[in-house]
């Protein structure tokens, strides 16, 4: 009954790819091999000395199903096949719904989770490959704040040896001069000094961010992943937090991946934002291109979700049909396409191209490549 059933459709999907003029198969064996070769180019390319941090072709996959024998039959793309590089001193946003892999980019890029395929230059080497060993030394450098700052802090240190901690550990001061050290810290994030003796319940949600934050700070990082760090917090308290990740990030010329699903946020920090979809990066550019000349059609959706606060301009919200899919089981072509109101034939067999359409502002989306046969 289920081969039965399985010839059937095998039978529908064969029918529609002769009336769509598309051999699905032969199209994902070329593309499979289109981005290799790609992957393999880039390989050859020398990191940008410009750049801070630069990810190439970026995979980070969950393996859900094994046989006996350990080989993997079900896999979920978390992030599958990511690029892009931040400068010194500049804030990258992500955003993307829930499930989109913003997180476990986030993770990987970290080494909190071990990339599957891809690069990642941090200061022009290539970390992908670093044992835990060699990020040891690296942790001091690369620093992530997490959501929620409830569950992140040990309930049974004080604040004073949850900060001083990381700062012996790595040696960043001579033993004599941690406390004041860590007062320092405490000072810079708004946390007082008697707090020092205190313990993490005693504080509200925003102080204990703040506590996260001063952690996170204390080893003097260069780069830093915020992973949606206001959205567990009163909404009161959001912008304290965000106008001290700023203040901070001037005083230390720090380098963040602003990871969050609330739009305003995002547009108010970041200096160049990447909207993800399905693992995969739909659009990036600097915030003013991505806002103004949003070009990819989920860009559009998200973006007409956000109020705007001059009621003189009307702006129409785009209702996105259903739910997103599994990255799973993603579709086909487009990962987009099921829920894309521009969508075309070609959409539902061709994965599109990730192009520069202007200086620094990259989509993927047939509505911008030549070869379109609508
Ligand atoms: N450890 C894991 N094992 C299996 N699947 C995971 C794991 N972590 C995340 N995922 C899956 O990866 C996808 C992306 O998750 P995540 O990175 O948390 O998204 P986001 O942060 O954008 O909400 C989701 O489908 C999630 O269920
Ligand atoms: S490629 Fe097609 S389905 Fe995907 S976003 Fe563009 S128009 Fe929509
Ligand atoms: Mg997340």
């Amino acid at each position: 009954m289920e081969n039965q059933e399985m010839e059937l459709n095998v039978a529908e999907t064969q029918e529609e790819n002769a009336f769509s003029g598309y051999d699905d198969i032969a199209e994902k064996e070329r593309e499979e091999q289109a981005r290799q070769a790609q992957i393999e180019a880039d390989k050859l390319l020398p990191p940008d000395p410009e750049a801070i941090l630069e990810v190439r072709h970026l995979k980070k996959h969950f393996v859900l199903k094994k046989t006996m024998m350990g080989k993997p039959i079900s896999t979920l793309k978390a992030v599958d096949d990511v690029s892009f590089k931040i400068k010194p001193g500049e804030t990258l946003g992500i955003v993307g719904e829930s499930g989109c892999g913003k997180t476990t980019m986030g993770r990987a890029i970290l080494k909190l989770h071990q990339p599957t395929a891809g690069q990642i230059f941090f200061e022009g080497e290539d970390i992908a490959g670093y044992t835990p060993k060699q990020m040891r030394a690296l942790r001091t450098k690369m620093q992530i704040v997490f959501q929620d700052p409830y569950s992140s802090l040990p309930p049974r240190s004080t604040v004073g040896d949850i900060l001083a901690e990381p700062v012996r550990v790595h040696n960043i001061v001579p033993p004599e001069k941690v406390k004041d050290y860590v007062l320092g810290i405490m000072d810079q994030c708004g946390l007082r000094d008697y707090y020092y003796e205190r313990y993490p319940h005693e504080f509200s949600g925003g102080q204990r961010q703040r506590i996260c934050i001063a952690r996170a700070l204390a080893v003097a990082p260069k780069f830093v992943v915020c992973d949606e760090p206001v959205s567990a917090l009163d909404v009161s308290i959001q912008a304290q937090i965000i106008n001290l990740l700023k203040k901070i990030q001037q005083e230390r010329q720090l380098t963040y991946l602003f990871i969050s699903h609330d739009l305003s946020v995002v547009k108010y920090i970041s200096d160049k934002i990447g909207v993800m979809y399905l693992g995969s990066m739909v659009e990036f550019g600097p915030k003013e291109k991505i806002f103004d000349n949003p070009l990819h059609p989920y860009t559009n959706a998200l973006f007409s979700a956000v109020p705007n606060p001059n009621p003189d301009e009307k702006t129409d919200r785009i209702l996105l049909k259903g739910d997103i899919p599994s990255p799973a089981n993603p579709p086909m072509g487009c990962k987009f396409h099921t829920r894309c109101p521009k969508a075309m034939e070609i959409c539902k067999h061709i994965v599109p191209e990730y192009k520069e359409m202007e200086e620094g502002h990259f989509v993927a989306c047939h509505c911008y490549s030549e070869n379109s046969k609508g």
